[in-house]
């Protein structure tokens, strides 16, 4: 008769893991050791990330504008890149917060709920809503987002009828890679990540277009609307900005190729 197997030592996980070509084996072994809480934990965690599921997900949590993010496969995992887009929103939101409330903010396309729990954290608390069409992105959030309201559907139209015209920052990390690309994506994120997190289709804007146009009507007066996208999209997310009637600025962080495009609303109603 065989037993359980023999409990595996650290020096094990990092030679596992620098077998399966993770390149920093010893990072990743002392993550995974510290969060497995028992022998065939861990051993099920090793198989499955040796097997190529993201480290984020093998952890169940991903580090984001320093905070530990709850990321429940297969939610998409924060990106390094994204904390640009919060770097952005913080600095209009304060604006907002220093006029003596907190801000209305709608984090659209939410997925885990990073961006908005990161930009709650960075304003000191906000009104703040989530909304994600991917039923487990949705239950994700809600763990991560305690104090926000987060509604399941597409776009815009789960929100309250209450907020239109009261929106001070709408912050949006869509799925933006063209369809076409997708099979150039790691494997991580082709093979973990859901389909509707990446594919943005043919150009990769089909998601991001739907959002500028629907602003609009949501935005307060002299409100943001902040979207994520590429260096290469960032001219066409700037002309349907433009054509939705907001004021655009670019803003990039060559270190993690981020790029932010920034509609502002006029700070008077039109009737
Ligand atoms: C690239 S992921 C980004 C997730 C999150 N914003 C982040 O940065 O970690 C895009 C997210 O958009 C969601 N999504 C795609 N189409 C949507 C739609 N029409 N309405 C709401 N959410 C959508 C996906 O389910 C996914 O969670």
């Amino acid at each position: 008769m065989t037993g359980p197997p023999a409990p595996l030592s650290p020096s094990d996980v990092v030679t596992r893991l620098r077998a399966a070509g993770c390149v920093y084996a010893e990072d990743e072994a002392r993550l995974i050791i510290d969060t497995a809480r028992t022998p065939i934990e861990l051993a099920d965690m090793l198989t499955r990330r040796a097997a190529g599921q993201p480290l984020e997900h093998v952890v169940v949590w991903a580090e984001f504008c320093g905070l530990r993010i709850t990321v429940q496969p297969p939610v998409f995992v924060p990106r390094r890149r994204t904390e640009l887009l919060v770097h952005e929103a913080a600095a209009v939101g304060q604006r907002v917060t220093a006029a003596g409330r907190p801000p209305v903010v709608v984090d659209l396309c939410c997925g885990s709920g990073a961006i908005g729990a990161a930009l709650s954290e960075a304003l000191g608390g906000a009104e703040l809503y989530a909304v994600d069409i991917d039923p487990a992105a949705v239950r994700c959030a809600r763990r991560n987002l305690a104090d926000a309201q987060v509604y399941e559907g597409d776009l815009f139209q789960p929100l309250p009828e209450r907020l239109r015209g009261r929106v001070d920052v709408v912050v949006v990390s869509a799925p933006y890679v063209p369809t076409a690309e997708i099979r150039l994506l790691p494997a991580e994120a082709r093979s973990h990540e859901p389909r509707v997190a990446l594919d943005g289709g043919s150009d990769g804007l089909d998601v991001v277009r739907r959002v500028i146009a629907a602003s609009p009507p949501w935005l307060a007066p002299g409100g943001h609307l902040l979207v994520e996208t590429s260096e290469r999209q960032a001219a066409p997310t700037v002309d349907a900005m433009a054509a939705a009637g907001l004021v655009t600025r670019v803003a990039s962080r060559v270190e993690t190729g981020a790029t932010v495009v920034i509609g502002t609303a006029s700070p008077v109603t039109h009737q």
